[in-house]
């Protein structure tokens, strides 16, 4: 069947309530009528579905999220049997666990699945979120650090079980990510990963609508498009048949996080190990909320299934509660990082993701005016509809948590250097404090340009530097392991940087500290 006549598209799109549409239909040149023709074919006859459901939802949200419902009376904190803790184990069990992880990765049997599809507009940077320098003396990007933590840890598997492994690595983009991030990859030679061990797949996009319901334009011969949110990974996976590929080589477990977390462990065999043996189908790794009115979600347990609880879902008094041990009650902060079973994926993608409910997310959309001159708007204009990665808990057999310390392993980069937090500043100050202690904890001693022994400190706020500067590089250390033999007793020279190649250039200086 040939493309549909205009007097043909005009009629469907009356019949959807988007006629606006073609309003520069007159102005535009063949290539941009087939572009735009390929859209509207795209969006199919859901499209006037889609806006009328993203306003009815929009103005739902407004009333507050889940229609102003609270959840208070419904909710029941992550029981202790199915929440594990990096922070509360004794080391005996966090080796067991870890052992666990390793010998599945060693078996082949783990893949890490990177979420980065978003637009980053919170960042502000024309180009994928992974390809960011926060500005460590490395230079490296978050992705370069992904891969080679990749790299690290099928070291680190193959060596404790005596056999060569490989962690593929899935990674989800959109429309936006796609292109750059393939050319990036290609560009730094898969960053001596195997080129075949790295899939990236697409996933889908959704028109965004204005708040009376109708798609936006943001050329004249162009409708603005969103990627359907980190959820969006379910159809994603059947659309690009990622799930027969996790098959084929005999993949079990699948960890999933997101790009922008610079502390992600990738594959953590500890996380692995636990949700393993404690036969979880889903698992997710949590933080400890910092405040009780942290806008942070939190894993916990309503009618029964899990599901992550908004802050502004609950009242003051609930997020206030506190267990006897003065933790707060509802403490299990969602960071996005997630164990899941290949079986599980599976079910839902076969069984439960038309059941994943869209969330609304308000966003600045540039788009043309009636004259056809852009306008990028300084206020909220559309609504995107989103499906989040973590709806699926609702569907697991056997869910567990597991806690983690947040200066370990969470420190998302979400907002430009103006904002106070999540910023390329606090990530790399996260990244550099933690091998910073890294390094103290190995023995090594830090002198600044003159030669000054700088004084050591082992605990560090958040937002503070730590007194020296030390990169490490993940192809040297995956989580601080196996630093002694390069920096027991050194003394480093501040700032430094780590490699792999580069440990025998540390120097000795006569004192004893
Ligand atoms: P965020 O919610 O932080 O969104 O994504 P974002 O798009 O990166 O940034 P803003 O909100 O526009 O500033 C959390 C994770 O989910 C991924 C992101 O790439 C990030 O890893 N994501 C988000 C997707 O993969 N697809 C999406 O459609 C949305």
């Amino acid at each position: 069947m040939g493309p549909p006549e205009e007097g043909e598209l005009r009629a469907r799109l009356e019949r959807a309530g988007q006629p606006h549409l073609l309003r520069f239909w007159a102005e535009l040149d063949a290539a941009q009528r087939d572009a735009l023709r390929a859209q509207l074919d795209a969006a199919g006859e859901e499209l006037g579905e889609h806006c009328r459901r993203a306003a009815e939802a929009c103005a739902r949200e407004r009333e507050g999220p889940g229609g102003g419902q609270r959840l208070d009376g419904r909710m029941r904190p992550v029981p202790p049997e199915f929440l594990g803790s990096a922070c509360r184990s004794d080391p005996a069990t966090l080796e067991r666990w870890e052992e666990e992880g390793f010998r599945q990765i060693s078996q082949n049997k783990v893949a890490v699945l990177l979420l980065a599809g978003g637009q980053g507009t919170r960042l502000g940077v024309p180009f994928p979120k992974g390809m960011y320098d926060v500005g460590l003396p490395s230079h490296k990007t978050l992705y370069q650090i992904q891969a080679e933590r990749i790299c690290r840890v099928e070291q680190l598997a193959g060596a404790k079980f005596g056999t060569p492994c490989s962690v593929p690595w899935y990674i989800m983009t959109s429309e936006f990510t796609l292109g750059p991030t393939e050319t990036f990859f290609r560009e730094h030679g898969y960053f001596s990963l195997d080129e075949l061990n790295v899939v990236m797949f697409e996933q889908r996009m959704l028109p965004a609508v204005t708040f009376d319901g109708k798609a936006i334009l943001e050329e004249k011969g162009k409708i603005a498009m969103a990627p359907d949110g980190n959820g969006g990974l379910y159809r994603a996976l059947t659309d690009n048949k990622i799930l027969e590929d996790m098959e084929r080589r005999g993949i079990q477990y699948v960890h999933v996080y997101c790009v922008d977390n610079i502390l992600v462990k990738m594959a953590d065999p500890v996380f692995v190990g636990f949700c393993v043996s404690k036969g979880a189908d889903c698992g997710a790794k949590v933080v400890e909320k910092a405040y009780p009115a942290e806008p942070v979600g939190v894993v916990c347990c309503v009618d029964g299934v899990y599901q992550v609880v908004e802050y502004s879902e609950i009242s003051s008094e609930t997020a206030q509660m506190q267990n006897p041990d003065g933790h707060l009650m509802y403490s299990a902060g969602n960071i996005c990082n997630h164990f899941f079973t290949l079986r599980f994926l599976q079910d839902v993608a076969a069984k439960f993701e038309p059941l994943l409910k869209h969330h609304v997310a308000i966003k600045k959309v540039p788009y043309v005016d009636e004259e056809g001159i852009l306008v990028k708007p300084l206020k909220p204009n559309g609504i995107k509809l989103e499906k989040f990665v973590f709806d699926v808990f609702q569907f697991a057999k056997n869910f567990v948590a597991f806690e983690v310390p947040r200066e370990e392993e969470f420190s998302p980069l979400k907002n430009a250097d103006t904002a106070d937090k999540d910023t390329p500043t606090t990530a790399r100050r996260a990244l550099l404090s933690q091998h910073y202690r890294w390094a103290v904890k190995a023995g090594a001693r830090f002198v600044n340009s003159s030669g000054k022994k700088i004084d050591e400190k082992c605990s560090l706020s958040g937002d503070e530097d730590p007194p020296a500067v030390c990169e490490i590089s993940p192809l040297v250390s995956y989580f601080g392991e196996g630093l002694e033999k390069s920096l027991k007793a050194k003394v480093i020279p501040s700032p430094y940087f780590l490699d792999k190649d580069k440990a025998e250039i540390l120097t000795h200086l006569p004192w004893s500290c």
